[in-house]
């Protein structure tokens, strides 16, 4: 009975303690993916995204640390499944492939894909216009599945940075980039009237938090500081503020 009465205690202290607990979270992104994230002036990654991680973890554990950590984008789901970080949000679309590795939150923003080309590039109008192209995508995202799967390039080369591959649609050695619409309009404005988008792709992504698989009870209480932070406009101005800044 006291063996009873104490194990009892103990699991109260430390049901306790896990509702105060300040827990430290390693959240991982990829800053080349602006306005979803990007380096600022000072070194530091900024962005639609920080934002919004770090308006979620105020509510889910306020007072917690949230660190962020840089890596490559498709280094971000390997991470999650190995417990290198904690959360991953870095625009990354929720799809069903991913899925498999790891779980996702409920959508913050809804995206397509977009065909970047040099401003005086007049060959290129549609999707269609990309075979036998030479294309170049950001590694692993799913403007990279869309083009190999879907496109019957010359070429597809694969970057870690996407803002390099436009620097080679600019230097003429590719044709075109397929990434995500609104990185394609930051890069478009950055390459001051050098580059253009001429269509978008409609392929129906979202983006979502990821997270370690089995993170029932984070998720959940995520998707319930989403929810508060969509209803009272807190996101709609985080989205505002990254896009007309840039
Ligand atoms: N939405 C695309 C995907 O999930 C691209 C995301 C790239 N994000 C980044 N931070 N580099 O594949």
């Amino acid at each position: 009975m006291k063996k009873l009465f104490s194990l009892v205690l103990v699991l109260i202290l430390s049901l306790g303690f896990a509702a105060m607990a300040r827990a430290d979270y390693t959240v991982g992104t990829n800053p080349e993916f602006p306005p979803f994230e990007y380096m600022d002036d000072n070194g530091e990654v900024a962005g639609i995204d920080v934002d919004i991680i770090n308006a979620v973890m105020a509510i889910v554990d306020p007072g917690a640390k949230v660190d962020i950590e840089v890596m490559a984008f498709d280094a971000l789901i390997p991470s999650l499944t190995t417990g290198k970080i904690d959360i991953a949000i870095a625009g990354m679309s929720a799809t069903d492939e991913r899925r498999v590795s790891v779980d996702f939150t409920d959508a913050y923003f809804k995206a397509t894909q977009a065909i970047l080309v040099a401003a005086d590039n007049e060959e290129i109008k549609t999707v269609d216009d990309l075979a036998g192209k030479k294309i170049g995508v950001q590694m692993g995202t799913t403007g990279d599945l869309y083009v190999t799967d879907n496109v019957d390039a010359a070429a597809v080369d694969r970057y870690d940075k996407g803002l390099d591959a436009v620097q080679d649609v600019v230097a003429g050695r590719l044709d075109a980039v397929v990434i995500d619409n609104a990185p394609a309009a930051a890069f478009v404005q950055s390459t001051e009237g050098k580059t253009k988008v001429v269509a978008a792709i409609e392929t129906d992504e979202v983006y979502a938090i990821a997270l370690p698989k089995g993170s029932d009870e984070l998720c959940a209480a995520m998707n319930e500081a989403l929810a508060q932070l969509t209803a009272d406009g807190t996101i709609d101005a985080i989205v505002t503020k990254f896009m007309t800044a840039e």
